[in-house]
């Protein structure tokens, strides 16, 4: 059994780097066809869109921002004339402790729910109109272990964007599977990227896998192949699970 993407289009949002970029490596390798959505990063998407090849692109877009999720959709149909399947991986976790300033409380909690669950709200609207209008298609939204477990109290902002990202996800496997659209939760525990990076200044590599099952911290590329099998259709019959990637740290 192979993993097989080609002539699929695949959108993977924040993909410049981290578990976006590796999980964009694993879907080019299995002939899949990349949109990769960056914000920043305009060098690193091109570069990455050039080694992928298979027609790759890229495409910006600040997702806190609701007309630019709108923008970034759109300028992918256009450019390919379809899309098969959608992968929300762009997200933010930030420090929020309780006595943080007011302003800053509220400022922080609009910005992670708007990054990590409403710009995967509104690009889960358009792909589903677009999958229902086609026949079908694929959601895996990018999730965490936090959403399950909770987080620290400081990361309360980031696991609540998390759960409703899970809620979401179900909602849509048990209303569209019919139509032949499935939607699939990726839960990671501690990876090692950019986001986890302050974690490990601050406790120590051995601290974070003190907590792990496995004998090495998590990389994006372990993340990557089973997002690929999920996109490729071969593990439909699990739509609406949330996929444990976490070493044993946490499984619900
Ligand atoms: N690293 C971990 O330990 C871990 C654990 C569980 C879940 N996750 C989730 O995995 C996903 C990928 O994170 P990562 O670990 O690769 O971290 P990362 O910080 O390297 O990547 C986050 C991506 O999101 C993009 N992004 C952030 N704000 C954005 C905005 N306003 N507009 C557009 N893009 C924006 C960034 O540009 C970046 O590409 C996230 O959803 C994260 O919550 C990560």
């Amino acid at each position: 059994m192979q993993i097989d993407l080609s002539g699929k289009v695949v959108l993977i949002t924040g993909a410049s780097r981290g578990i976006g970029k590796a999980v964009a490596a694993g879907v080019a390798q299995a002939g899949g066809t990349v949109a990769i959505h960056y914000r920043k990063s305009r060098a690193a998407a091109a570069h990455l869109a050039q080694v992928l090849g298979h027609g790759a692109r890229d495409f910006q877009a600040d997702l806190s921002r609701i007309t630019a999720c709108e923008r970034l959709f759109r300028e992918v149909i256009d450019h390919f004339g379809r899309l098969d399947v959608l992968i929300n991986n762009a997200g933010v976790a930030v420090h929020t402790p309780l006595d943080a300033p007011t302003d800053t409380w509220r400022s922080d909690w609009a910005r992670t729910m708007h990054v990590n669950l409403r710009a995967a709200e509104l690009l889960c609207r358009m792909a589903l109109r677009h999958f229902r209008s086609r026949g079908g298609g694929r959601i895996i939204n990018v999730a965490s272990r936090a959403a399950f477990r909770g987080d620290t109290p400081a990361y309360m902002t980031y696991a609540a964007s998390k759960a409703g990202l899970v809620a979401l996800t179900r909602t849509i496997a048990r209303a569209y599977g019919k139509e032949n659209v499935c939607a699939f939760v990726i839960a990671p525990g501690f990876v090692r990227t950019d986001m986890a990076k302050d974690s490990i200044d601050e406790y120590g590599e051995d601290h974070v896998l003190g907590d792990l099952g496995l004998n090495r911290l998590t990389e994006p590329e372990d993340v990557a192949p089973i997002v690929a099998l999920l996109a490729s259709g071969l593990a439909d019959h699990a739509t609406g699970a949330s996929i444990d990637i976490n070493a044993a740290s946490y499984v619900h």
